[in-house]
């Protein structure tokens, strides 16, 4: 290949560097064993995967009985960089209509591959047509378009499950969704998903990059999360709260620019409060919206960020715990309508 050929792609590989993990089956499976009720005669669409190496598309197509599946669907962008060398590469996008038969043997072959008229870009024509096939969309899908692939998703009213990193909690977009409760974390985040298959020719670096056993060069950012509007049990189990705020004022210091205390661990979160409080944003991984409500996100009336004693090293989200709120709600209800009845009972 030409040396200016080289340099072209490699300058590519770099830009979409991010966008080019890919799942590992383990990480796959430990997520979805969650939601396995969801997807009874559901259409699943994988809208950023290459049916031939998708773990995603491996995990539905084997797994297409048991979840009583209608149809998988798995599209595919031209740029797949894992063939990004490979001269062979086409400049049209793929797609692949699974519909259950021969589930032992699932790797479609070229036959069963149909081509886009266009490059598979998930926000194209051809693509959307699919999407509007389908049911749930699951997918890694590249995360330089993270914002523009959950617009369409919420436009199209899909039910979805994607990988994302963590730092996408804090775009405006998205953490209005999971502010309205329509979406929220799924099960595993950070840590939690173990790592990424990255091509042949991305460097290893850090501590936490290895070769697996089948060769695959695996890379662990540790900074991703799900994101999810399928519901799970665990989403409504309580944080289970140990710590009492009266008594103890001088651990939850009041903001400058807030009516709320600021909490340091989700963990501390005092059982007694019934105010607003500051916690960090891994809070909502233990999020239950039965006993928590969120009201806004890192800043205070001044709309700059939470500060105490003039410092800003708060990047925090409001919250509330909706059980004590409708306590004293109540309470102040049963005082006002108390003052009301007297001067009635005295004419
Ligand atoms: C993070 S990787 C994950 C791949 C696969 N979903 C997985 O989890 O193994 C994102 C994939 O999206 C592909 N991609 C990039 N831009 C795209 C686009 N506009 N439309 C569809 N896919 C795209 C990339 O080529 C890459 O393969």
């Amino acid at each position: 290949m030409a040396r200016n050929a080289t340099n072209k792609l490699l300058q590519q590989a770099k830009k979409s560097k991010s966008d080019e993990f890919y799942t590992q089956l383990s990480d796959i499976e430990s997520e979805l064993q969650h939601y396995k009720e969801h997807f009874r005669d559901k259409v699943v669409y994988c809208n950023c995967d290459d049916p031939t190496i998708s773990n995603f598309f491996k995990y539905f197509a084997s797994n297409f009985k048991d979840l009583g599946l209608k149809k998988l669907i798995a599209s595919c962008y031209r740029e797949q960089e894992m063939d990004l060398f490979n001269s062979n590469k086409t400049e049209n996008g793929s797609f692949y209509i699974y519909t259950g038969r021969d589930e032992e043997n699932i790797t479609p072959t070229s036959k069963d591959i149909a081509y886009f008229k266009g490059d598979g870009d998930f926000r194209s024509a051809e693509s959307i047509e699919l999407l509007k096939q389908s049911d749930i969309v699951v997918t890694n899908p590249p995360f330089s378009l993270f914002r523009d692939f959950v617009a369409q998703i919420v436009k199209f009213k899909k039910e979805f499950l994607i990988i994302g990193n963590i730092n996408a909690i804090t775009y405006k977009e998205i953490f209005k969704l999971i502010k309205e409760n329509k979406s929220w974390l799924g099960i595993n985040l950070g840590r939690g998903i173990s790592g990424f298959i990255v091509p042949e020719h991305y460097e290893l670096y850090g501590t936490e990059t290895k070769i697996d056993n089948l060769g695959n060069r695996i890379i662990s950012p540790n900074n991703c999360l799900w994101l999810t509007n399928l519901d799970t049990s665990k989403r409504h189990e309580d944080i289970k709260l140990t710590k009492k705020y009266h008594g103890n004022e001088i651990e939850y210091p009041k903001y400058d620019n807030y009516n709320g205390i600021n909490v340091d661990k989700t963990q501390n979160i005092p059982m007694d409060y019934d105010g607003f409080m500051g916690v960090p944003i891994t809070f909502l991984h233990k999020f239950n919206p039965d006993q928590f409500e969120i009201i806004k996100f890192r800043k205070g009336d001044d709309e700059k960020d939470l500060s105490i004693g003039g410092k800003y090293p708060y990047f925090r989200i409001i919250i509330r715990n909706k059980r004590l709120k409708r306590i004293s709600q109540k309470t102040n209800i049963q005082q006002v309508t108390k003052k009301l009845e007297i001067p009635n009972f005295q004419r």
